[in-house]
């Protein structure tokens, strides 16, 4: 018995020292990431809340669904101020005050074109704003950051229908 337990001993110790010596050789395992430190970047949100409204503003207005323009460039207001709650400053520039700045005056005459049903003014103030998205890449050093008018953007959302339903 005695022996028993001397060699149960010895056994146990030689695998104390083998995991010992693994632990020191083997990497340290990457601490794993955490949902919460996953932080979008102004790239991030930009391509996820703004690039959309975009297209889905040029393809309401162009099937003449205006109660749905309307709504679509509700959001990207919403979304610019709440972009510039969560990155209040970009390169050292007031988000708000650049979005006020490039774009504020072009969101107003868009919003009139689409009250008054005119497809002609709204694709010539849509053009008007799309300049201003540039014009604050420029603004924040991003000037390769170039946005244009789409073309066909409905297709780019086949599950959507951008047709005012009749009624
Ligand atoms: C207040 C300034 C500002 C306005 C207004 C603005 N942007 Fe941006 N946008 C930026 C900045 C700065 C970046 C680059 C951010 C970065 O690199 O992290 C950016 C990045 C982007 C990107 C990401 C590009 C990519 O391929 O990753 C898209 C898409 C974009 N903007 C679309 C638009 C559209 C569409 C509009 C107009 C409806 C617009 N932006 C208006 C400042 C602005």
């Amino acid at each position: 018995m005695k022996h028993l337990r001397i060699g149960v001993a010895a056994a146990l110790g030689s695998v104390a020292f083998t995991l010992a010596a693994a632990a020191q050789t083997a990497p340290a395992p990457a601490p794993a990431m955490q949902l919460t430190e996953l932080k979008p970047g102004l790239d991030d949100v930009m391509t996820a809340m703004v690039q959309p409204r975009h297209l889905k503003l040029h393809a309401a207005a162009e099937a003449k669904n205006w109660h749905l323009a309307a709504f679509q460039l509700d959001e990207p207001r919403a979304s610019f101020r709440r972009i510039g709650q969560y990155i209040p400053k970009y390169r050292n520039k007031d988000f708000a005050e650049a979005v006020t700045n490039t774009m504020g005056p072009n969101l107003t005459a868009l919003e009139s074109a689409i009250k008054a049903k005119d497809a002609k003014a709204f694709k010539t103030v849509f053009a008007d704003v799309t300049a201003s998205c540039n014009a604050c890449h420029v603004f924040m050093e991003h000037p390769f950051l170039v946005i244009k008018v789409p073309r066909g953007a409905a297709a780019l959302y086949p599950d959507q229908e951008f047709k005012a339903p009749k009624d």
